[in-house]
């Protein structure tokens, strides 16, 4: 009934909206935007920008990353750009980069949310939360990753383990062509559930399945028109049908199935022998009685676990698909590799991390692909916590800040090929090389939580795919670099072949 309902209201609403409304509304809110709005005295330089819209209609909304290129080259390396109503700066260099992340990084460390996020995770969690919530949920995330064997033999297994599983389920393929990209996220977000969990999913597991693509969706539907307009006028939002409420429902199903879980832990949990994340997280939980002290509650426990699912999955994931289509698409790169897999491992064994030592080559190849697939290039954004001054210019408190990695993982003075794939980027006499324009985890106190562990799980199941297979274009079929920008800058959908090595 309800349901039926939903598009006539719709309906109703934007017609009254169009014919009385939205004239009324357009002035008041060009009055109370300019009043509510105006810069403080030596505000970065940027393009002029509408009310509620910001300066979102100057980008093209096809490649919005590439074409603010002539804002920077106009206004500078500090330029503000109102995203919607969010008053923002993008920052460009290193220099800057440097100043923001790590000498003046206090005054950098929360994240802006949107009334949309505030609505579903209220500053829980890891990647959202500022303050102490952070602090706390951070120091201890990291602390229990560590201890569930980053840097030990127990998470290694855990992801030679997956990669097993990923080889033998490309195998089925046959060496004919498919879209490895559903096999590679199965893979990728079971170290993530083995962590958190404790246990993997096969890959044809319904349940599994299911909450894969309720985490796919959600990411989708949040640039919806309508979850942008929840943003900016919520309480009316809240009443009508749309993308937004869809985007509500995935996410409550999202916390029960982790809720469910956490139940299930409970049953059988032993303080002294933690099995993994949630076991841990529940003998925290037990050390603060008074919950009003904490951020310890089952609350932060499903959004942090949510949190390192929504972060660790898509990035990884992503990354793979580019290493496969580089593959497919450099032979020639491909063929070094094996090479090297050869040399060091052979066919005999499955790669470690301590393989990757002695592996130059195929470092340097991982680090390229990160370079030139690019996938976060505005970086996470940041909010500014206190009035701050930075080359030059007034940040007020709240303003949100992004910072372009493209700039520095394309720029041409820095990378001898910036777009074209080429691992001689990182090698120097046959050796591997770090590069300092290389950011593709961010840096300082707030860089990537998942770096070594992303590391880890891009060399291992990189070698052991390259090791078993030759991944090939199909025959008729032509791969390309193109990308889709939607949370992370991922390849276009495409199908390769993966003709078993003897
Ligand atoms: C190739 C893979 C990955 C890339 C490129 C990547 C990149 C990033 C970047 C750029 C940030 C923002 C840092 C900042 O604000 O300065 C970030 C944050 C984060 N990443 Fe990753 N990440 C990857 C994999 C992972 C994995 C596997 C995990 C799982 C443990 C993870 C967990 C997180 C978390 C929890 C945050 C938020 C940290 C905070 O706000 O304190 N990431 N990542
Ligand atoms: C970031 O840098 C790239 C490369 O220089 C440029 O094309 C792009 O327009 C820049 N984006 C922003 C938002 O400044």
């Amino acid at each position: 009934m309800l349901a039926a309902a939903g598009p006539l209201v719709a309906v109703i609403w934007t017609s009254l909206c169009l014919r009385i409304l939205l004239p009324a509304a357009v002035t008041f809110l060009f009055l109370a935007d300019f009043l509510k709005n105006r810069r403080p005295k030596n505000y970065p330089p940027g393009p002029w920008r509408l009310p509620i819209l910001g300066c979102l209609f100057h980008l093209d909304p096809e490649q919005p990353h590439l074409s603010l290129q002539q804002f920077v080259k106009k206004y500078g390396n500090v330029l503000s750009l109102d995203f919607a109503n969010i008053p923002s700066v993008v920052i460009t260099g290193m220099p800057l980069i440097k100043e923001v992340f790590t000498q003046m990084e206090h005054n950098f460390l929360n994240r802006p949310v949107t009334l949309l996020r505030k609505h579903l995770f209220n500053n829980n969690g890891l990647i959202f939360s500022s303050g102490q919530t952070w602090k706390e949920q951070r120091r201890f995330a990291l602390m229990t990753l560590r201890n569930f064997g980053l840097g030990k033999k127990s998470l290694e297994q855990r992801i030679q383990e997956e990669a097993h599983h990923l080889v033998e389920a490309i195998r089925e393929e046959g060496g004919q062509p498919f879209d490895p990209h559903l096999n590679i996220n199965n893979a990728v977000s079971n170290i993530i559930c083995s962590i958190t969990f404790g246990e993997r999913f096969e890959y044809h597991d319904s349940q599994f399945q299911e909450v894969l693509k309720l985490l796919d969706e959600a990411v989708c539907l949040e640039s919806s028109i309508m979850c942008q307009l929840y943003n900016i006028f919520p309480k009316i939002l809240q009443y009508l049908p749309g993308s937004h409420q869809k985007l509500f429902r995935n996410w409550r199903k999202l916390k029960s199935f982790v809720s469910d879980i956490i139940n299930i832990h409970r049953r059988d949990w032993d303080p002294d022998k933690p099995r993994d994340f949630i076991d841990a997280f529940l003998k925290e939980m037990a050390k603060y009685p008074d919950k009003t002290t904490t951020s310890f509650n089952e609350e932060n426990l499903i959004c942090s676990t949510l949190d390192l699912f929504f972060a660790g999955t898509e990035t990884t994931s992503t990354t793979l698909r580019w290493a496969l289509l580089c593959m497919a698409l450099y032979p020639e790169v491909q063929e070094k590799l094996q090479a090297e897999i050869d040399r060091v491992i052979g066919q005999g064994r499955q790669p470690n991390l301590a393989d990757r030592d002695s592996m130059p080559y195929t470092n340097a190849v991982i680090h390229e692909v990160q370079r030139l697939g690019n996938i976060i290039p505005l970086n996470v954004p940041r909010e500014v916590a206190v009035d701050t001054k930075l080359g030059g210019f007034n940040l007020p408190k709240g303003t949100m800040v992004l910072s372009n990695l493209t700039a520095l993982h394309r720029d041409p003075r820095e990378w001898t090929t910036p777009d074209t794939f080429n691992p001689d980027h990182f090698l120097e006499n046959g050796q591997f090389k770090k590069r300092e324009s290389f950011l593709p985890f961010s840096m300082g106190k707030r860089a990537c939580l998942g770096e070594q562990l992303a590391r880890s799980e891009l060399f291992i199941f990189i070698t052991s795919l390259v090791q078993k297979f030759t991944f090939k274009p199909p025959v008729n079929e032509k791969l390309s670099l193109q990308f889709r920008v939607s949370v992370t800058v991922s390849p276009v959908s495409y199908r390769l072949c993966a003709i078993p090595r003897l």
